[in-house]
């Protein structure tokens, strides 16, 4: 089975990458386009989110109104550091989502990722997942992240990212080929330091001006 990947190609969505690439954009400006970017990427990732209709009363009359039925169900999960950027933009746009947090880093030795912190809300059974990660390189993060929330059996899991790596991916969708990449573009491929080529960098580091 061939996992699926979703390209946004919003127009929008792709000037902001362009910009997020470029090398002279400052930290300001990245986070300020990253805030934007993912407020869009949320509203593609969302669009077959079930509505159900509600009494509600306008100043006119009373109707019954589409609602999103599942708001409440929804776990923003975040591989840290640089998910972070693509879940506060989110977070706006679905405010009432819960939110997770998953950090993961990388063995020097054995190159395995180690998870050092994990924190799910208790009832993730009963809900959807959206794992955020602007930076699908090498795959090995994304795919241990998913794996480790497996074990907590949420309803559905969904991974939304900015610029995947064809190496990412297909590392992913080995592991997980049931989980749904949503990004803004495919890149050409990894450089032997697993950065992602054109790329835009340390996500992380731009984001926070860890350069
Ligand atoms: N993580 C990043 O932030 N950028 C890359 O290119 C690869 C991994």
């Amino acid at each position: 089975m061939t996992g699926q990947v979703i390209t946004i190609d919003h127009p929008l969505v792709q000037h902001k990458l362009s910009l997020m690439r470029r090398v002279e954009t400052t930290t300001a400006e990245f986070r300020a386009l990253m805030r934007e970017i993912s407020l869009l990427m949320a509203y593609e990732v969302t669009r077959d989110l079930p509505l159900k209709p509600e009494p509600i009363q306008t100043p006119m009359a009373s109707m019954l109104a589409p609602m999103l039925a599942a708001e409440k169900k929804l776990v923003l999960v975040s591989i840290m550091r640089a998910g972070q950027g693509l879940l506060e933009g989110m977070l706006e746009l679905i405010p009432a989502a819960r939110v997770g947090h998953i950090g993961l880093y990388r063995d020097p030795h054995t190159l395995i990722p180690i998870e050092y912190y994990f924190k799910v809300p208790t009832d993730i059974e009963d809900r959807d997942v959206l794992v955020v990660d602007p930076m699908l390189a090498t795959g090995h993060s994304a795919t241990a992240a998913v794996l480790r929330l497996r074990q907590t059996c949420p309803k559905s899991i969904r991974f939304v990212c900015l610029v995947a790596a064809p190496e990412g991916i297909q590392h992913f969708h080995e592991q997980h080929p049931d989980v749904p990449i949503y990004t803004a573009a495919v890149d050409e491929g990894l450089d032997e330091h697993g950065y992602i080529l054109p790329g835009l960098g340390d996500a992380g580091d731009r984001l926070f001006g860890t350069r």
